[in-house]
């Protein structure tokens, strides 16, 4: 079991990526603290977990909101004696959000109340709790978007994703000393719930698999792996990396 005795605290993970992960992870022998902003959905993941055997609680909440941060770390570190593993997964991507040229204010601020200062909330409480635990791992949830330009645009979603690599780095190195390791994987499009509103467009979808090297869309679980790689031991020496896992988009000029 690759992550054996390790309690690893996962947000967004009432669907997508999140719930596999955290599914994944407890089969690893891990003990999951499950965030969500849909309380039924993470409970539902709970469920799931304690369906085979594993280990999980859940502790519902919005990752802009600081207080919820600060009891939802409170509370799965009071459960299981520590947190080793912070994956900071959950992120937003409204319909709305389109060209800076035509967005409102209110998009900005939700798609970084939520993808960016979530991100710094979780580090601002987990960080210290995983120091606690005598050191540990984070891992940001950025995206393919944040280091290409594309001509259909999600500024306020790509600034975001940025700004996640942006705040690994700065992390990486504050905490490195501490024993905690902080890393960003950027994923390119994945076939959860998120990607699938857009693909009811049989153009649009199909004017993306054309750019895939590899020719097939992502599979939450090629996200997954990646995470739990660098949720164990194994990756024992990586700090401050932003991991692409995109098929080759990000390599791709013809
Ligand atoms: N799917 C993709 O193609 C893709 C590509 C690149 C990056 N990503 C990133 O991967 C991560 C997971 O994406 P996904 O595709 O699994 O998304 P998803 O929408 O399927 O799942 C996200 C989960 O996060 C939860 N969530 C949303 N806002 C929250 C909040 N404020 N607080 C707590 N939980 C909240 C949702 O309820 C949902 O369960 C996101 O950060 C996303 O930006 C996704």
């Amino acid at each position: 079991m690759r992550l054996k005795d390790k309690v690893v605290f996962i947000t967004g993970a009432g669907g997508g990526m999140g719930r596999e992960a955290a599914i994944r992870f407890a089969a690893e022998g891990a003990k999951i603290i499950a965030n969500d902003i849909r309380g039924d959905a993470v409970e539902e993941t709970v469920e799931v977990i304690k369906g085979k055997g594993g280990e999980a609680i859940a502790v519902p909440g919005d990752v802009a909101r600081e207080a919820d941060v600060k009891k939802a770390i409170e509370i799965g570190e009071g459960t299981f004696g520590k947190i080793d593993v912070l994956y900071n997964n959950a992120g937003i991507m409204p319909d709305e959000d389109a060209s800076v040229l035509d967005m409102d204010e209110a998009i900005w601020d939700r798609v970084f109340a939520v993808n960016v200062k979530g991100v710094a909330f979780c580090c601002k409480y987990g960080i210290p709790a995983l120091i606690r635990a005598g050191g540990g791992s984070v891992i940001n949830v950025a995206s393919f978007v944040a280091l290409m330009g594309c001509t259909v645009p999600q500024d306020a979603y790509t600034a975001s994703k940025g700004a996640v690599i942006a705040l690994t780095r700065s992390l990486a190195v504050q905490f490195g000393r501490k024993g905690v390791r902080v890393n960003a994987i950027s994923p390119g499009p994945i076939l959860t719930p998120l990607l699938e509103k857009l693909f009811t467009d049989p153009e649009k979808r199909a004017l993306r698999l054309n750019r895939i090297p590899l020719g097939r869309f992502g599979k939450p679980m090629d996200v997954v792996n990646v995470a739990l790689f660098l949720a164990s031991d194994e990756s024992g020496w990586i700090n401050g990396a932003n991991i692409v896992v995109d098929g080759g988009i990000t390599v791709y000029y013809f």
